[in-house]
């Protein structure tokens, strides 16, 4: 098959955000822009040739078009093999699997996770490297300088691979092999979680309900709770996945993911509540009655999770995110763990993986997953729940009260400014750094500013440095504010207002999180000021 080498000019716009290339589909379906990106990742990652490469995506609107495309090139620039979800479907999480478990030298995972799909949506490609981490840092920046001299690049044509059939296709030299998108991951699965304990408290008559958002994670759901676990049918929630994902928005928060969240507060609740997002890496999860944020989650698992078959061992060590709330802390103190603060971006965990310093790791926005793979992992979660509920035959209310009693409670809310102008989000940022000088020592209410700086990361492991990675205002161990800018986004300027407040007082432990956030909330208006210079009353979505 002649391979040819077409020219092309650069765009200008291809830096990778906090996780990969995402913009609106018609962005990625202009001439060429998709081949130039690609192009850029072969001709900097020279170590494909001759490799293997796992592809997949989340099933959104251009999955299919953007995999012939991959497939044709990586042919094209040497790739010796290809391994590609069934049907273009591969979660974030089973790709980095798939990669690590078969020796592929990286993977092309197409997504623009949560955000919403379909011709007017967002699509985007996620580059992850041997080990099934995604590109740091460093790669990504080489690659966008790289897409910006681009002047060529190299296809196979009038290829077409039948993604729908299994098994073994060739294109010119290059093998393409279609596997079945859950098989591996549950076989993964079944070696972290007691899935005999799980079964049986399903048929104890426990019940769970799932909602994959008409997204990614129907077939693993299907395949994993209901086929291999027991669960009744009726646990899974739009299950059938679809290139808009039903016209919704498939980010598993109290907003977005509304029906779960009613049916949990009502009379019909079952034990467990979850869901995923788009590509099935983030997850929400509650119990009958309670939400359990995503940074309790966190905080929680790590208390339980070493009763667990896949973590029986112990705890190597944990990681959360900055904006991250900070029980997390508080379990790592109690347990003699050691607690990594990282830039907020699943990359940043890699290393800390990789290196064997932690098992467990999360972010406030809905993700947690451990050393299994190198992504966060919605399914898994899930699971990981499930056992601790069959293990230790307690409720979510039981297990959150007696944790709260124990290490106190983080009250944690996150609001969203969307679609700002660039400018305005920026002067929203200069304003708080230039008063940060004078705020130590500053009493506002109940709390005194105890620091409060631009937060820079030095990894352990590389000694690579992340500066500009968010504002903090720290009062101490009982409160902190956070301020940064969203680096996912399609659309302006997305701004990011962390609220957390810490108490321990029995009689503070059973609030309302609007209620205990309600005296910080003012505290942080007045502080970042983000009303006065954006005009905006109220934030566009409050998770
Ligand atoms: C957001 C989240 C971050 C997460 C990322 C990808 O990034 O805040 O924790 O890793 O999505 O799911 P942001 O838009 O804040 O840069
Ligand atoms: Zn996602």
């Amino acid at each position: 098959m002649p391979v040819r080498e077409i020219a092309t000019k650069p765009y200008p716009d291809q830096k990778s955000g906090t996780a990969g290339l995402r913009k609106k589909v018609a962005v990625f379906q202009q001439p060429h822009y998709l081949e130039n990106f690609l192009q850029a990742i072969f001709d900097v990652e020279a170590s494909l040739k001759g490799k293997t490469l796992v592809m997949g995506g989340d099933g959104r609107y251009h999955n299919r078009t953007a995999i012939q495309t991959a497939i044709a090139m990586a042919a094209a620039n040497g790739v010796a093999k290809v391994i590609v979800g069934q049907g273009g479907i591969l979660s974030t999480p089973a790709s980095s699997h798939l990669i690590r478990q078969s020796g592929a030298a990286g993977g092309f995972v197409f997504t623009a996770s949560h955000n919403p799909a379909g011709e007017d949506g967002d699509f985007g490609i996620k580059f992850n490297i041997y080990g099934g981490g995604q590109a740091g840092e460093a790669l990504t920046d080489r690659i966008y300088e790289a897409s910006k001299v681009i002047a060529k690049y190299c296809i196979v044509e009038n290829v077409y691979v039948d993604l729908d059939r299994r098994g073994v296709q060739s294109v010119g030299a290059m093998e393409v092999e279609v596997v079945d998108c859950v098989d591996e991951y549950a076989k993964l699965m079944q070696t972290l979680f007691d899935f005999d304990r799980i079964r049986d408290w399903f048929r104890r008559g426990h019940r769970l309900s799932f909602d994959a958002m008409h997204a990614v994670t129907g077939p693993y759901a299907q395949r994993i709770f209901v086929d291999m676990l027991g669960a009744p049918q009726s646990s899974v929630m739009n299950s059938i996945p679809l290139e808009d994902f039903g016209g919704g928005h498939p980010d598993p928060n109290l907003i977005y993911a509304k029906p779960l969240v009613d049916l949990m507060y009502s009379q019909q609740a079952p034990d467990l509540g979850g869901a995923s997002d788009g590509d099935g890496d983030r997850n929400m999860i509650l119990g009958r009655g309670i939400f359990i944020s995503p940074g309790d989650s966190l905080a929680m698992l790590a208390a339980h999770l070493d009763k667990l078959p896949g973590y029986a061992k112990g705890l190597a060590g944990v990681a959360r995110s900055m904006p991250t709330c900070r029980a997390l802390d508080k379990v790592a103190e109690g347990r003699k763990l050691a607690c990594y603060e990282t830039p907020t971006g699943w990359k940043f965990f890699a290393n800390l993986l990789d290196s064997g310093r932690i098992t467990l790791c999360g972010e406030e926005s809905f993700g947690t997953s451990s050393n299994h793979v190198r992504e966060k992992d919605g399914v898994w979660a899930v699971l990981a729940w499930l056992n601790i509920l069959a293990t230790t035959g307690l409720s979510m209310q039981q297990i959150a009260d007696t944790h709260w009693k124990q290490y106190g409670r983080h009250y944690y809310a996150r609001h969203d400014y969307d679609e700002l102008a660039n400018d305005t989000a920026n002067k929203v940022m200069q304003n708080l750094i230039a008063r940060m000088p004078e705020l130590v020592g500053q009493r506002f209410g109940d709390w005194t500013v105890s620091q409060a700086d631009e937060f820079g990361y030095l990894d352990p492991v590389d000694g690579s440095k992340a500066s500009a990675q968010g504002l903090r205002v720290v009062f101490g161990d009982a409160a902190r504010i956070i301020v940064r800018l969203s680096g996912t986004g399609t659309k302006g300027a997305t701004l990011r207002l962390y609220l957390e407040r810490y108490e321990t007082a029995a009689d503070r432990l059973g609030w309302k999180t609007g209620d205990a956030l309600a005296a910080l909330a003012t505290i942080a208006d007045k502080l970042v000021q983000i009303s006065e210079i954006t005009g905006r009353k109220t934030p566009s979505v409050i998770t």
